[in-house]
């Protein structure tokens, strides 16, 4: 039975837009993005979920009390929708455990860096970039992982490095890790999940054969 997928987003959705563009080439791995739930409303990425045809809510932090409660309801929107992957993709607010706990090894995120290098609480989005700039690192890429009680910190499902150049800017290194890192890993790892190819050992996550998952 094909997954059913939705992408939690915060801003313009490039990456939900890689997401969208797997699919409709059928490189989801049998995978339905059935759902696209934005922090805040008015983002970018709510109306690429609309040209798609993906339904599209809000639930956003300032309509509640503290993170949990946000994340409760967040938990309890994707029950509704009978959801059986999270992506994050962009997702700028960081969930309480209800969410790990309501689905454990079943909600992925993407990150502009090759974790644990730049990553953690405050590292998102343009500093992440700025950060490796700063640093003066010559490798950087992005990682796609499982989400865990830790902040950046559960098992590592892709990881694709990206040269950095001598001119870089933030702006430049950022457009270059998503164009060569990011929007490649992202469907990728979703692909590899719907397809049950996905299996969590620890730290570890094995890739396992074509037709050999539990689908
Ligand atoms: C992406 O670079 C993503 O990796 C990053 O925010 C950007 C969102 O862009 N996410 C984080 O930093 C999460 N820690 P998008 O909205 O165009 O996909």
């Amino acid at each position: 039975m094909s997954k059913r997928i939705a992408v939690l987003v915060s801003g313009g959705g490039t990456n939900l837009q890689a997401l969208i563009d797997a699919q409709s080439q059928g490189k989801l791995g049998g995978g339905e993005l059935c759902a696209v739930i934005a922090s805040k409303p008015g983002v970018f990425a709510l109306e690429r979920a609309d040209k798609a045809g993906i339904p599209g809510y809000v639930v956003s932090r300032k309509d509640y009390p503290s993170s949990q409660a946000m994340t409760v309801a967040l938990v309890d929107k994707l029950r509704a929708l009978r959801v059986d992957l999270v992506v994050l993709a962009g997702f700028m607010v960081i969930l309480t455990e209800e969410m790990v706990q309501a689905f454990p090894n079943a909600i992925l995120n993407v990150h502009p860096s090759l974790i644990p290098a730049f990553s953690g609480p405050g590292c998102y989005g343009l500093h992440v970039h700025e950060q490796a700039l700063a640093y003066g690192v010559k490798v950087t890429g992005a990682t796609v992982h499982f989400v865990s009680r830790e902040c950046d910190g559960g098992p590592i499902v892709l990881q694709q490095a990206v040269e950095v150049r001598e001119d870089d800017t933030p702006e430049t290194l950022q457009r270059r890790v998503m164009e060569q890192a990011e929007w490649v890993i992202l469907p990728q790892a979703v692909s590899l999940f719907c397809q049950g190819r996905l299996s969590v050992d620890g730290r570890a996550v094995h890739v396992l054969p074509p037709g050999g998952g539990a689908g």
